[in-house]
């Protein structure tokens, strides 16, 4: 662990903090029975932004080979995100790949994305250092190297595959402490007119949506626009259209390029950069009143979860958790919610299955709400509402009740 003094993409040394979540364990580190009787590790959760750039950041990393060797994440187990990147995938190709183009994703994870490309006349490589993730992505069809990017494999997939039309990087930019060797990475691989495209939670979403539960040590950055124009605006590179997205709690799909290729030699830079731009300022996105009563919030929403499932537990109703995910272990070891109050939390990925969440040590079970009828079930990946709500709907109807926990504590 190591303690950040320095701004992730400004340099600046004007980090302060705003929200402390407590000591956690990795986020990810689902524990094995026989890991139980050892103590976990845990690390300072504290959240804070760069008094000169805004950036949101966290203030200790975790070594990534401690958190991304061995991945228990699987993107294909959500049925909304496997059709939110075969979207993506066709437009990304369309738009921007030439016939027997490549391209290269960073954090492949398990092909959800590329394989989607496999049919079309076009080369694909994916880049994950998870060898396990990787593995499942090989199986697929997507050839991927399990490995950290970085400028040298960028010097080696170029010289064996060419340049890249695409270069991909979703839900990975906010989780790499060295961003300049990523993008000197980026610099090395992309073909002279490619292009870089980006998916990032929207930090405008996390602070509107209270969504303090997707701070995780994997996750060092909270972007918005206007940091990762200033970033790469510095490496030669410049942010050209920018959409938003509905997955993951609200997320922005950025467009980059090398920059100086605006009108008149190519496309000139889209409204939605400026305009999103403008949007967080609005929002207050680095101004440190506004991150102050976000913190004030969060506390409250604890309280009020707390003191809810604390009389739950009195009147002696069943209380347990849907989704092992990163975010609901953070919300459960902020909230101090353990075995005692919820039983067990249920999670379709089966590497999950059998296994205990880190820190509140609760056990993890297949989900089966209609076999077993608990009262009341809190929904931890509440950015699956919909998906969830509805393969559940027989044990809704059936009586089950669900406690949605963000952006307010709901019971439905
Ligand atoms: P995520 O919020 O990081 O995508 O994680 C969501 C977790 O919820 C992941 O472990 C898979 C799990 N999940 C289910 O168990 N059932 C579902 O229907 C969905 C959509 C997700």
């Amino acid at each position: 662990m190591r303690e950040r003094t320095a701004c992730g993409t400004c340099k600046a040394r004007s980090l302060s903090p705003f929200l402390d979540l407590g000591m956690q364990p990795p986020a990810n580190a689902l524990l094995g029975p026989r890991e139980l009787e050892r103590e976990e590790s845990r690390f300072p959760l504290v959240l804070g932004h760069c008094g000169s750039c805004g950036l949101i950041q966290l203030l200790h990393s975790v070594s990534p080979e401690l958190l991304f060797r061995n991945y228990v994440y699987f993107s294909s187990v959500s049925g909304s995100m496997s059709k939110h990147f075969a979207a993506y995938a066709q437009e990304v190709a369309d738009r921007f790949v030439p016939p027997g183009g490549l391209v290269v994703e960073l954090g492949s994870n398990d092909g959800v994305l590329l394989r989607n490309l496999l049919g079309r006349p076009l080369r694909v490589l994916g880049v994950d250092p998870a060898e396990n993730v990787a593995e499942v992505a090989r199986e697929r069809g997507v050839p991927t190297i399990a490995s950290f990017f970085g400028e040298r494999l960028a010097d080696e997939i170029r010289a064996q595959h060419g340049a890249a039309s695409v270069i991909l990087a979703n839900n990975v930019f906010a989780h790499v402490e060295n961003l300049e060797d990523v993008m000197r990475g980026v610099d090395r691989l992309l073909d002279e007119r490619g292009v870089f495209v980006l998916e990032v939670p929207y930090v405008v979403d996390f602070l509107g949506h209270l969504e303090f539960d997707t701070v995780y040590h994997e996750h060092l950055y909270y972007f918005g626009v206007r940091p990762l124009m200033t970033l790469f605006g510095r490496l030669g590179f410049e942010v050209f259209e920018v959409q938003r997205k509905s997955v993951h709690g609200g997320t922005i799909r950025v467009h980059v390029r090398r920059a100086g290729q605006g009108a008149p030699k190519g496309r000139p830079i889209d409204g939605s950069v400026a305009e999103l731009a403008a949007l967080e300022e609005e929002e207050g996105a680095s101004d440190p009143a506004r991150l102050l009563r976000f913190a004030g919030d969060v506390a409250a929403l604890r309280e009020k979860l707390c003191s809810l499932i604390g009389e739950l537990h009195r009147d002696k109703r069943r209380v347990v958790g849907y989704g092992a995910a990163a975010k609901g272990n953070v919300l459960l070891n902020y909230c101090g919610l353990g075995p005692d109050r919820i039983e067990y939390l249920v999670d379709a990925t089966p590497a999950k299955q059998g296994l205990f969440s880190p820190g509140m040590r609760i056990p993890i079970k297949g989900p089966d709400l209609g076999g077993d009828r608990p009262d009341y079930v809190l929904l931890l990946a509440w950015n699956h509402s919909a998906e969830i709500m509805e393969k559940e709907q027989a044990y809704r109807q059936a009586g089950g009740r669900f406690i949605v926990p963000i952006p307010r504590v709901e019971v439905v």
